[in-house]
């Protein structure tokens, strides 16, 4: 038997290898399921519509401070749940559902959250015999009996409704039926009365086939499913990750939305398959309000979406209840194989409000180190570390500023990770030193298999201790991935958590340095011989859950244990960075994310806005896409648009195929790397204002990248924009993303609004006499990129543009005033050390700057907070100035008081006042005279 898994492997390989290293050659729809052929999708979908069997016995409630409890039964079978309703600070109710004395227990996810949240007063308000009513806040929920129906309220308002359509499904763990002598009409009858029929009649419910793979489901059927009814919302958001538009369209006619972290060879677009992460939090907007709610399982989801077109009558919530006017409404449908029901509802109304509300759940990205919003070259491979010292060395030959450089899989001896490649990166620690002498970085790639293989230790640590996650028969897993034959280690037991995290100490992993980082890759996880290339499910994890139970944090853990592991070796002063392919809902915790394996190609260009708003409203801010396309080779004006695009996406970082040409920017002609090199000064000069608004995210949870929605909800004509969005409340981007494109449509929104074409300074104006935005069709030519600056904010930038961005820090700043129709502006500025925690210690400057009248003040936002920069004012720009001014003042209390001397320039509308040369560590204030 050994000998044939082992002739499979080897044969798989050769395919694989002979294939250019990846399993497939384009995307084979045949190798991912469908709902239909996954029988728990397949039952959960068939529930239509109606009286739901479930009821509520409202004679076992139970009522604590900020929770109720009571027993629900499901009347087709008498089996028992548990329900819970509980409020939660900030506007937040959670519900469980879970079965009251299930014969194994059910998995309940914990790492997603960043502790336990905080619970709020709940209070009863009416009791019935039918219903009854909580109060916590503004908020209500009016729970029904029977049939069983959660009807959530906001300042009288009904947002959401869950099981108003009926189509909750607990399938209680049960005992494998024995086969039956005669199976006839007998059989039939007694399921249909106990109202097991779709189990009794599904081939699938207790083992199930795929292509050639065989899932044993030990325990049977243990499917979970629920519909929320969002009232008032025209479109649903989030749910990422899919390769979709940003607004979900409706799956009336198609599967619903998968949720299973899958490696997806050239994955398609526009469509709801699964990708590598899953993200299982939906928001759903309308002009009057945003909710959200995070479906918190980690088991493999389907999401159904029906947007208000589909509704009929009857389904329409608010005309079910009130009798009045259908009113926009959306519906999701979640159905999980396993797992419990554990809903959070974050209430917003606004969606600035559910951003803070679920990452005050799960968590908001921590401030990066500033390299890390720098730009990234990656490849796979270079060749060996000379090759890392030209390419390098060629940034500062070619002027292009640079930060990081990356090693793929290929550095590794044998794909073995915490090695290196005896011959071609001999010298790791002087290539590293060699980076980080002109202010640079290098990352590396940690896989989560392992090969199996005697002579490495981790293997046999990992072997030995019983460290690896065991097939259903309780051996080792093994699996094919790079290495060959593989193992992979269990994240969920504690002791290899500890150990794994060990290994990135600097005396562990030799070759590494303080300045090495990390890029987990392959870990949803990826095994090319398995099920939809992942893990058999019913492989078993610590602790006895099944791996279908946990499927979709495997990711999640292993970077957790990663930025442990960081954490620790730098004794918690440094900020780890890592980047992550496979994310579940918290990942933002611990690291960026990419969109995986895209291709060269203007779609999967257009593409990179709507997956990274998609993955931005779900917590997850620090998001990009491989520039220039991983698979296939970007002529020169595709590449040319991608850096463009890509130099105002969070994470910005150029990356390829082992079988791709080469694709340096020097590499292209003239005119090419002249413009990639003003894309990357353009990002490079606006740092301070990334690095201001990922600190505003850690602090508030507002994505750093975000939907025009996010400032104008109720401008319904944004709610479906894809290629264009901001980032926080200051810049317009509009990337161009189609070929030889002569000009672009930009919606402008805000009524009032002023936008200032940053290039040309020139100004935007939305008439204030209608409700909505204003359309425009941009000119471009080739070095164009359409950014606006929204009237009323400042944005910092540094102009002085250094080879890396962390030699930048001292360097002087120069503020962009971008008045408003009132003459005013504000903005802040957020400057410390740019590495270390010593900021969370109060080592950091916050500054809220004004202009008002002709004056612009600078003060402390937090004031027992210090950093002593050297970083000063070079220059200040006010644009929209009406009139001319040539001297103003500046004032502080270190500096006194000094006269400047300031130029007009009236065909832009522009004022420059040059050297106000203050400290930006101080408070100052300038006058115009
Ligand atoms: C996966 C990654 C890709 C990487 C390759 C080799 O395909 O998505 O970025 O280059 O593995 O490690």
């Amino acid at each position: 038997m050994k000998k044939i898994r082992q002739c499979f492997g080897i044969v798989l390989w050769l395919i694989i290898v002979s294939l250019g290293c990846n399993p497939v050659q384009s995307v084979d729809r045949n190798n991912f399921k469908t709902c239909e052929q996954s029988s728990f999708c397949r039952r959960s979908r068939r529930v239509k519509p109606g009286q739901s069997p479930y009821q509520l016995h409202l004679n076992t409630l139970s009522v604590g401070s900020s929770s109720i409890s009571a027993e629900l039964v499901n009347y087709n079978n008498l089996a028992k749940f548990k329900f819970e309703l509980s409020a939660i600070k900030e506007e937040t109710f959670r519900m469980k559902i879970s079965e009251l004395s299930p014969i194994r227990p059910r998995y309940e996810v914990e790492s997603a959250l960043v502790s336990e949240p905080e619970l709020d007063t709940l209070k009863i308000i009416e009791q019935t015999a039918d219903h009854v009513t909580v109060q916590a806040g503004a908020n209500e929920a009016k729970v029904f009996a029977a049939p069983f129906r959660v009807d959530l309220y906001s300042h009288g308002q009904l947002v959401i409704s869950s099981n108003a359509r009926g189509l909750l499904k607990f399938e209680h763990y049960r005992k494998k039926p024995e086969p039956k002598a005669e199976e006839g009409a007998g059989a039939a009858e007694e399921a249909e009365a106990a109202g097991e029929e779709d189990i009794e009649a599904d081939p699938g419910a207790w083992e199930e086939n795929f292509k050639s793979h065989h899932d044993t489901k030990p325990y049977g059927p243990a499917a979970v499913a629920l519909d929320f009814s969002f009232v008032g919302a025209h479109h649903a958001y989030g749910i990422p990750e899919h390769a979709d538009s940003f607004a979900l369209k409706s799956t009336k006619n198609t599967d619903p939305y998968r949720l299973y972290n899958l490696d997806v060879f050239e994955y398609e677009l526009w469509n709801p398959m699964a990708l590598y992460g899953s993200v299982p939090f939906l928001i759903a907007h309308g002009p009057a309000r945003t909710v959200g709610v995070l479906w918190l399982n980690a088991a493999e989801t389907w999401v159904d979406i029906l947007s208000s077109g589909d509704q009929t009558v009857v389904s329409s919530i608010v005309n079910f209840v009130s009798g009045s006017d259908p009113t926009p409404q959306v519906d999701a449908h979640f159905i999980s194989e396993t797992g419990i029901i554990d809903v959070f509802f974050n209430l917003g109304p606004r969606p600035l409000d559910v951003f803070r509300q679920y990452t005050k759940l799960t968590g908001t990205a921590p401030l990066p180190q500033y390299f890390a919003i720098a730009y990234h070259q990656s490849r796979w491979n270079y060749n060996d570390q000379d090759d890392v010292r030209m390419v390098e060395s060629k940034f500062d030959e070619h002027d292009l500023p640079l930060d990081v450089m990356w090693l793929d899989i290929e550095h590794t001896d044998n794909k073995k990770y915490f090695t290196w490649d005896h011959l071609r990166f001999s010298q790791p620690t002087e290539m590293t030193q060699n980076l980080t002498a002109h202010g640079r970085k290098l990352v590396v790639i940690v896989d989560p298999h392992i090969k199996r293989d005697g002579s490495y230790f981790l293997h046999n640590d990992a072997e030995s201790n019983g460290y690896y996650v065991k097939n259903k028969e309780g051996r080792d897993f093994e699996g094919w991935c790079w290495p060959g034959s593989s193992s992979y280690l269990d994240f969920l037991n504690p002791a290899v958590q500890d150990y794994y995290a060990q290994r990135y100490s600097l005396d562990n992993f030799k070759g590494s340095t303080e300045d090495t980082y990390i890029w987990n890759d392959m870990n949803e996880p990826s095994v090319f011989s398995g099920p939809e290339v992942t893990m058999h499910k019913d492989c078993v994890h610590h602790g006895g859950w099944e791996h279908r139970e946990i499927h979709n944090i495997y990711a999640l853990l292993n970077t957790k244990v990663t930025f442990n592991g960081l954490f620790r070796r730098s004794e918690g002063k440094l900020r780890p960075f890592i980047l992550t392919r496979g994310h579940f809902a918290g990942s933002q915790r611990y690291a960026a994310v990419w969109t995986g394996d895209n291709a060269a190609d203007w779609a999967h260009l257009r593409i990179t806005v709507p997956m990274c708003l998609s993955l931005s409203v779900s917590g997850i801010s620090f998001c990009g896409a491989d520039v220039g396309g991983f698979f296939r080779s970007p002529d020169e004006e595709l590449i040319t648009r991608w850096y463009q695009a890509a130099a105002f996406q969070p994470f910005f970082r150029s990356h390829a195929h082992i079988d791709t040409k080469r694709r340096e920017p020097w590499l292209f002609g003239e005119e090419t790397l002249g413009v990639i090199r003003e894309a990357l000064r353009k990002r490079y000069s606006l740092l301070p204002l990334w690095y201001t608004l990922f600190r505003e995210h850690e602090l508030t949870g507002a994505p750093v990248m975000q939907p025009l929605w996010a400032q104008f909800p109720t401008e319904t004509d944004t709610f479906a924009i894809d290629d264009e969005y901001l980032l926080g409340d200051r810049l317009l981007v509009h990337p161009v993303t189609e070929a030889e494109a002569s000009s672009v449509t930009v919606y402008f929104p805000g009524p009032g609004q002023i936008w200032y074409d940053m290039d040309s300074y020139e100004a935007i104006h939305v008439s204030s006499k209608h409700s909505g935005g204003r359309t425009e069709q941009i000119p471009v030519n080739i070095r164009k990129v359409p950014v606006f600056q929204r009237g009323g904010t400042i944005v910092p930038k540094k102009e002085r543009i250094r080879r890396a961005a962390s030699l930048s820090l001292d360097d002087p700043f120069t503020l962009l005033v971008a008045l408003d129709v009132n003459g005013t502006a504000s903005g802040t500025v957020y400057i410390d050390d740019g590495r270390s925690y010593e900021y969370k210690q109060g080592k950091y400057l916050y500054l809220d700057l004004k202009f008002e009248g002709k004056t612009l003040t600078s003060r402390f936002i937090d004031k027992n907070s210090k950093f002593p920069t050297k970083a000063w004012l070079e220059r200040v720009v006010i644009i929209g100035w009406p009139s001319a001014v040539s001297k103003a003042r500046i004032e502080s209390k270190g500096m006194g008081t000094n006269v400047l001397e300031a130029s007009y320039n009236s065909a832009a509308h522009l004022l420059v006042v040059r050297k106000p040369a203050v400290s930006m560590a101080e408070e100052w204030t300038l006058s115009l005279l």
